[in-house]
């Protein structure tokens, strides 16, 4: 099935790149600057259908991608960054059919992307303290997703004291104060499994991975990801001006079985080195 549908999202794209997101509903029409189009003019066109607006202007009819829907959801937390959210996935190694646990929950917007990598095999718990952000982040679901997936849960909780039973293959914090989980993530990770951070602070990753060194962590790495896009065109071939320079810094570790003794050489060792 290619073409739209009613009740679909679609995606509405100047060739400058303004965007509006949109949901078809029979009868009713958008309306913007550059004109306005009846939605059952959009309802039963094909996705890259361009439509000549009254002053002239091209926009593009797509299908919204998972980056395209983090701004338009609606927050009351800072949410993640799409190059953040792609390498939590690929070093983070989320994959279908795992079992994976978040925390915060936040506004959701990490969560769309790990539902959408653990596909309908995989089991997404999402461990939130205020009730309030995870009542925001499962409307932003359930408004994107059509309904709240059946591998997914949301527990409100403490994310130090969960009450959860383990294994997990993963675990994602996005936490003001993350190495307080490391206990916790250390439970209810599985031997091998591997544990991602995200912290605005460099003073936060620190923290982090002293206590994640403590709890049986190894091969942790730290890095930041910085995206600069380009003017690709007739006049230009340089940066654009304008980056976001700083999101956050993403540590990544696995969980291991040390040896006993080494690991209490290594708790000695760890002690002096901080
Ligand atoms: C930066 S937001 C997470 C954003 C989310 N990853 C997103 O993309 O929308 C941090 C969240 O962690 C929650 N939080 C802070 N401390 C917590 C704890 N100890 N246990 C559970 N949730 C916690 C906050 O309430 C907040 O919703």
């Amino acid at each position: 099935m290619t073409v739209f549908q009613p009740g679909e999202w679609v995606l509405l794209t100047t060739d400058k790149g303004k965007n509006w997101l949109v949901r078809l509903s029979p009868g009713e029409s958008f309306s913007c600057h550059l004109g306005s189009i009846s939605h059952d003019d959009i309802i039963g066109r094909e996705e890259g259908h361009c439509w000549v607006t009254p002053k002239g202007v091209n926009v593009f009819l797509f299908r919204p991608a998972m980056k395209d829907l983090l701004f338009h959801l609606r927050r009351k937390t800072q949410i993640i960054y799409p190059k953040d959210a792609a390498m939590i996935i690929c070093y983070g190694d989320i994959r279908p059919g795992l079992r994976v646990l978040e925390s915060g929950l936040g506004s959701g917007a990490l969560t769309l992307f790990l539902l959408s990598a653990i596909g309908p095999d995989g089991m997404l718990v999402s461990v939130e303290m205020r009730p309030e952000f995870a009542d925001l982040a499962m409307d932003n679901v359930r408004r994107f997703l059509g309904n709240l997936p059946a591998q997914w849960s949301v527990v409100i909780s403490d994310i130090e004291n969960p009450g959860l039973k383990g294994p997990f293959d993963r675990i994602i914090l996005d936490l003001p104060e993350p190495w307080k989980a490391a206990s916790a993530a250390s439970e209810l990770l599985k031997p091998g499994g591997i544990i991602a951070t995200l912290s605005p602070q460099i003073t936060q990753v620190h923290a982090v991975v002293k206590e994640l060194k403590r709890r049986g962590f190894r091969f942790l790495q730290t890095f930041e990801v910085l995206k600069r896009d380009w003017y690709i065109d007739e006049r230009r071939t340089r940066p654009v001006d304008r980056m976001v320079a700083h999101t956050g810094f993403l540590t990544f570790g696995r969980k291991v079985i040390l040896p006993g003794a080494q690991a209490l050489q290594e708790d000695l060792e760890e002690e002096n080195s901080f």
